[in-house]
């Protein structure tokens, strides 16, 4: 995209961490920009954050909800016209090894991390053929390693990577490009973490927003499909 000036952005899970990252970044470029959470506290805090601006609105979505995805991006578009660019970067974590994982834990993390990702593309994707625009995906390094204790994170993250390159080829006849973003370590609020100073080695979001805004700035004829992100220097203790 050769001028971002105004072009309208949706990025699931915006409230905090990776998605905020991006959104600020994205801002920055002179886009319009939607983010969703589950909770309209969680929204309205995110937006403080943001500052009021024409540029930017909050939509409550659980994008585990097809219906509730198909409204968001409703909302967006009525407000905005049309959609450029989608960003599934919702998610959730729960570590524990796989004989004593819960149900609930296993499920909330497929529906959220893998069912959540294709509901938006779903909701979203007549828009982003009209705006020949770019969905991305927020998967993770836990998308290529497996770890003991990850097996369902894994599981998401493993079918999030095969997910968007499957879409990628599909979409790419419509002009619509599709990237996936692998972080390792990034100083957010995931699993209950609070970033402080102990959080200073790993990748910050703003990093990840950084990466999205050259994504969206390259060459219409390049595609970086997949890209590994991952801290310079590990704390290896
Ligand atoms: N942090 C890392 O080290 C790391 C590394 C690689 C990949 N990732 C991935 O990056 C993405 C963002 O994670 P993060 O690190 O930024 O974590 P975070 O700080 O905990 O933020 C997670 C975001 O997802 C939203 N969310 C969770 N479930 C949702 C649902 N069902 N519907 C809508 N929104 C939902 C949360 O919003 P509400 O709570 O307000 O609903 C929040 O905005 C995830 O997909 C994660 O797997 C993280």
């Amino acid at each position: 995209m050769k001028n971002l000036n105004n072009k309208v952005a949706y990025i699931t899970g915006g409230t905090k961490g990776i998605g905020l990252g991006i959104a600020k970044a994205l801002l920055s470029t002179g886009m319009k920009v939607a983010i969703s959470g589950r909770k309209q506290q969680n929204i309205d805090l995110a937006l403080e954050q943001l500052g009021e601006s024409d540029n930017v609105m909050g939509v409550v979505s659980d994008v585990s909800d097809i219906l509730s995805e198909t409204r968001a991006i409703e909302a967006i578009t009525s407000q905005w016209g049309n959609i450029d660019v989608l960003i599934a970067n919702a998610g959730v974590g729960y570590f524990s090894p796989i004989d004593t994982m819960s149900q609930e834990q296993w499920n909330e993390m497929i529906e959220t991390n893998l069912t959540g990702a294709f509901n938006t593309l779903k909701a979203g994707v007549e828009s982003l053929k009209r705006s020949e625009g770019y969905y991305l995906t927020i998967a993770s390094l836990a998308g290529v390693n497996f770890f003991a204790q990850g097996a369902g994170y894994n599981a998401t993250k493993f079918g999030l990577v095969g997910f968007t390159q499957a879409a990628m080829l599909d979409l790419r006849p419509h002009n619509i490009k599709v990237s996936c973003i692998m972080p390792g370590s990034v100083a957010t609020h995931f699993r209950g973490n609070i970033p402080s100073s102990k959080d200073d080695w790993k990748i910050q979001a703003e990093d990840i927003g950084q990466i999205v805004v050259d994504l969206l700035r390259m060459p219409h004829r390049t595609l970086p499909s997949k890209i590994e992100v991952r801290p310079t220097r590990p704390d290896l203790k």
